[in-house]
This record gives C-alpha cells, sequence and structure tokens, in this order.
C-alpha cells in the first residue's frame, strides 16, 4: 500500500517537464468491454473483494471526510488572500475549490465553519467582497501550506509564511507575487450551507466572479492560449496530508457523433437483428 509514512523517504524530485505518453489503451474501441485488457481484468478482479456503501445520515463526520478527500482525488487548490472590513490580511487554503462554470466564469469554494465560528476566509469574503485565488507551484507548497495554521483573527500569515504581496488590479485583496496564476474575484453569491438533520450551518459555499486572470509569461504554452502544466508545477490535493504532483498526462480525442454515428448504429442493429 502506497505510504508516506517512515522516515526513509527519497527526496522530492522537483517537476521538471511535464510528460506526455500514450492513454492507457490506445487501441480501444467504442463498446469495447474493460474485461478485454490484462488491465482491466485485474481491475475488474478488485471486485471479488466486495463493496462497503456508507450511507453519509448515519456515519461520523470525521470518517466521512477522511473518505471523500481521499477519494476525490487529485483536488486543485486555491490558495485565498482576503481582507476584513477592518484591513486585516488572510491567506489561506483550500482544496475544496473548482471552477463551476464558464460564462460568467464563476469558481467555488468552501470554508467549513468550526463550532464557533466561520473561517477569516468565508467572513472576509462576505463583507468585502473581493479575494485572489492564486495557483500554487511547487517551490513555495511549505509556505502556502503552513497559511492553514489556526492564527487568531487579526493576526495576518502574510508575514509568516514569507510570501510577498502583489497589487491586485480591482480589488483590496492582495495577489500572492509568488503564484504563476491568479484569479481576481469578486463574490457572486455565498450560499450557507446547512446539516439538513440538524439544520444547523455547516460551511459556506462561495461562488466568486472571475474579474481578472493573471498569468506570468513564462507559464503561458507555446500557443498562448493555454497554461503549460509543467511550467505551473501545481499541487494537487489528496486524503489526509498528501500532496501530489501535476507531472506526467495523456491526450483522449472527444468522440463527436459525425465521425462514429454510422458505426455504431450499424453495431446497434448487429446486436439487435
Ligand atoms: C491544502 C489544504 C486545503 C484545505 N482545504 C480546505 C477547504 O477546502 N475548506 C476548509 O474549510 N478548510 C480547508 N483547509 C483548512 C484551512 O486552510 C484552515 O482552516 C485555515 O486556517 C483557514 O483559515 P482562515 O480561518 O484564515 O480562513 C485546507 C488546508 C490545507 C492545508
Amino acid at each position: 500500500m502506497a505510504t508516506s509514512e517512515g522516515s526513509n523517504l527519497p527526496p522530492f524530485s522537483p517537476t521538471t517537464e511535464f510528460t506526455f505518453t500514450e492513454s492507457p489503451n490506445p487501441g480501444w474501441k467504442h463498446g469495447q468491454s474493460v474485461e478485454t485488457t490484462p488491465e482491466g481484468q485485474a481491475w475488474m478482479e478488485g471486485e471479488k473483494a466486495g463493496w462497503t456503501v456508507l450511507d453519509t445520515s448515519k456515519e461520523e463526520m470525521r470518517k466521512i471526510y477522511s473518505v471523500l478527500v481521499s477519494g476525490i482525488v487529485p483536488r486543485p487548490v486555491a490558495f485565498v488572500s482576503s481582507i476584513s472590513e477592518d484591513g486585516f490580511e488572510n491567506l489561506a487554503p483550500f482544496s475544496w475549490f473548482n471552477q463551476a462554470c464558464l460564462n460568467p466564469p464563476i469558481i467555488t469554494l468552501a470554508c467549513l465553519s468550526n463550532s464557533k465560528s466561520a473561517k477569516d476566509t468565508a467572513r472576509n469574503i462576505k463583507s468585502t467582497k473581493g479575494f485572489t485565488v492564486n495557483i500554487i507551484s511547487e517551490p513555495w507548497i511549505e509556505q502556502a501550506n503552513f497559511a492553514s495554521i489556526d492564527a487568531p483573527y487579526g493576526i495576518s500569515e502574510w508575514p509568516i509564511t514569507g510570501l510577498t504581496k502583489a497589487p491586485s488590479v480591482q480589488v483590496k485583496a492582495a495577489r500572492v507575487k509568488e503564484s504563476a496564476f491568479v484569479l481576481e474575484c469578486e463574490l457572486y453569491q455565498a450560499v450557507e450551507i446547512k446539516n439538513p438533520q440538524t439544520d444547523a450551518v455547516s460551511s459556506t459555499l462561495i461562488l466568486g466572479l472571475v474579474k481578472y486572470i493573471h498569468m506570468r509569461n513564462d507559464v503561458i504554452g507555446p500557443t498562448g492560449g493555454t497554461i503549460d502544466p509543467g511550467k505551473l508545477k501545481a499541487v494537487g490535493r489528496l486524503g489526509g496530508l498528501n500532496y501530489s504532483k501535476v507531472s506526467e498526462g495523456y491526450t483522449l480525442e472527444r468522440p463527436a457523433w459525425k465521425d462514429f454515428g454510422d458505426k455504431i448504429l450499424e453495431s446497434i442493429s448487429a446486436s439487435n437483428p
């Protein structure tokens, strides 16, 4: 079993380039079952272990948390800079984060409330509206991880991380100078999430409208229209306290009916003569 425990871990090897390989099964044809490859057969053998099904209304939240954050992987991480009404600046990482939609460009992040209060990030975004989402790169993951410290309200994480403030175009909250990809956002909607059994608010789901995208030119790919993953060296969040690298990938064409439709119809009529 993969483990991050023990003192004999090999040293970190920084991502120097992003490698593209073939996809797992490049010869796959539409309709072909998983068991037709040795890897697919071995995968389906796993079913012999049986299933565990959790009823989330009956389980301990701690267990649901551990299972969900290790099963929904890898997650992108938003490193959020926000500011309170009285000018206190805040930095914290959030991996319940993603792009929600494109038009308009909206991102989501969720801040879990503790038993006493909402997190500073949620409180700040609700009151001052503007915030920045800074994508974390490998060379400064330790700094970003340290910003998750449970500092009391009013204590800024900026000086304790060693990261540098850079001005945003529109919002008051600074962006992180070390981040090569930054979203300058404005609160679109804050949704208070309630536990249906207790009716208690447990989290705030922030929907942020992306107003500006800051891209460091050296991470922009050769065509100018995409970010190069090998240059960005973004980190992924796994379960527990674990992170992952983004250093290898493969391409799969998006199927179009115009290319496959005739063959698909043919195979359907052959199997239903
Ligand atoms: C990589 C990483 C991801 C995290 N993701 C979340 C998250 O999605 N939601 C959340 O409520 N807390 C998350 N945390 C914990 C917060 O960063 C932590 O509670 C932080 O102190 C919140 O800061 P704030 O109160 O200043 O907003 C995460 C921590 C780390 C290290």
